[in-house]
């Protein structure tokens, strides 16, 4: 009984680098362990008091116990602290690079190495280091992705940087932490973790893409698009090159728009053409009260032709 005692008096410690906010797995998983951890450890302390009391009550020899009992404690909580300090994750290593561009009230997401740029979703290939770069725009932000265990803050004329590998494939949110005004809750930023082959794929299809051709009524839409949209945003292969707005080059294989706020989808971005302040308060969109519905309509089939066809990233998960 008493090995078994000290056994796990040893053994749990190496459990506690698990609880850890260093690691990579973070999150709910996190907090039911270091509730079954704690847990666990009160028993065996409370355990060895009362086996300690029991044997001073009956043979004598309470300083014995009295001293090994301190020094168990002091040996356990001296191993979790060792095994959180080698539980840090070293800094550089990452082959894949991520800069984010924090703004009112969105990110910007551009690949360095492949000059791929996009917004509010951020595209990474399970198991593979990736090395975040984060700057800001206008104020400070301070980003907050649990579920893999970053929290990078965003500065005015500086570059932060967070190192993660998604071990998992899935979609992992992440949230503006600090409060930056009024849509400080609609400023997110989702991470897919896709499987390797699938991530060459979609890379690989973004770069075989040229441009989009609309045709029919996205082409009435290029035409308004080009007047009214194009001073604020980007979109690769045209005169659009504006840069208050996201890139919308990739518009097409993206699930959301806003910064992750809301599913890419018809009667969504039909309200945001018309009044985006009205569903983002402080944005630095103007509403279009003067388009007909026929015109955002035109504009919504404009948006669909543009980035690479038959990429579904929907089917990596979906988060509330
Ligand atoms: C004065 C600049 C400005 C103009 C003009 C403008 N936009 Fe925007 N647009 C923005 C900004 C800034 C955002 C980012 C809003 C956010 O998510 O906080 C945005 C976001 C969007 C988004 C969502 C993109 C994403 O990545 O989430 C779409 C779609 C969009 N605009 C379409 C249009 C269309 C269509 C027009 C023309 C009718 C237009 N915009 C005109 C500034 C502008």
């Amino acid at each position: 009984m008493r090995r078994a005692l000290a056994a796990s008096a040893f053994i749990a410690p190496a459990l506690a680098h698990e609880l850890t906010s260093f690691g990579e797995s973070g999150g709910q998983a996190n907090f039911a362990r270091l509730v079954a951890f704690t847990l666990a450890f009160l028993l065996v302390l409370l355990l060895t008091a009362f086996l300690g009391y029991r044997r001073t009550k009956s043979r004598g020899g309470g300083e014995v116990v009295w001293a090994i009992f301190p020094t168990v404690v002091v040996a356990v909580v001296g191993a979790m602290i060792l095994m959180a300090a080698l539980n840090f994750q070293p800094v550089g290593g990452a082959r894949l690079k991520v800069e984010i561009t924090g703004q009112r009230y969105w990110w910007a997401v551009r690949y360095p190495e492949r000059e791929i740029v996009t917004a509010g979703e951020l595209w990474v290939p399970v198991g593979e280091r990736v090395e975040l770069r984060a700057t800001s725009r206008d104020v400070f932000y301070s980003l907050s992705i649990p579920g893999l265990g970053v929290k990078i803050d965003a500065v005015p004329g500086q570059t932060t940087r967070a190192w993660f590998t998604a071990k998992k494939a899935g979609i992992y949110g992440g949230r503006e932490t600090e409060y930056v005004g009024p849509s400080t809750d609609k400023m997110r930023l989702r991470v897919f973790a896709i499987p390797q082959g699938d991530y060459q794929r979609l890379v690989t299809a973004i770069q075989n893409y040229a441009g989009p051709q609309p045709e029919g009524s996205a082409q009435r839409g290029e035409a308004l698009f080009l007047a009214r949209c194009a001073g604020c945003h980007t979109v690769r292969g045209t005169p659009a090159r504006g840069a208050t707005g996201p890139d919308l080059s990739l518009f097409r294989i993206r699930t959301t728009f806003g910064s992750g706020v809301w599913p890419n989808r018809e009667d969504f971005l039909a309200t945001w053409i018309a009044n985006a302040p009205g569903m983002k308060p402080g944005v630095h969109m103007p509403a279009f009260p003067d388009l007909s519905p026929e015109d955002i309509q035109g504009l919504i089939a404009y948006l669909k032709t543009l980035g690479p066809t038959g990429v579904d990233l929907s089917r990596y998960g979906r988060l509330p």
